[in-house]
């Protein structure tokens, strides 16, 4: 390859490789723990129950509510993080299917049985 054509195929390389300006930056973090306490809790809380003000503002749901947990599917679940939900914004854009799988693991862990 010439010297020309090489430095076209590094551009390449380059403008494919996030060179593309999304609306959703991508989040690199792979643990859901951290994304969790980054992304989530400023409406969740950390304990997934749910940040008193924006439950009222936005209609957050409590995530330990474990008969609710109950109710809904995994399937359900990754379908509200991916696209979102009225006031809850979609992920779709800036984590991947494994990041919102890991992420599904950790709201099933915040379901607090009544005592
Ligand atoms: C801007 C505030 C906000 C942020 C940030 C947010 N959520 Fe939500 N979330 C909501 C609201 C509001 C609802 C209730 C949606 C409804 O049912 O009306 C909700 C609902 C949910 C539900 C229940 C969905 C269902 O099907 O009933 C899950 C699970 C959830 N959020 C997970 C997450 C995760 C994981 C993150 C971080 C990646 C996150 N949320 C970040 C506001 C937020």
């Amino acid at each position: 390859m010439s010297p020309a054509r090489t430095w076209l195929a590094v551009m390449v390389v380059l403008l494919a490789s996030g060179g593309g300006c999304k609306k959703t930056q991508p989040i690199a973090e792979r643990d859901a723990e951290k994304i969790f306490a980054t992304q989530c809790s400023k409406c969740h809380g950390p304990d997934g129950s749910g940040v008193p003000e924006q439950k009222k503002k936005l209609g957050v749901r409590d995530l330990t509510d474990a008969a609710w947990q109950k109710t809904v599917p995994d399937a359900q679940l990754i379908q509200s993080i991916t696209r979102g939900k009225k006031n809850m914004p979609s992920w779709g854009r800036a984590l991947d299917a494994e990041q919102i799988a890991a992420l599904v693991k950790k709201v099933r862990s915040l379901a607090k049985d009544p005592q």
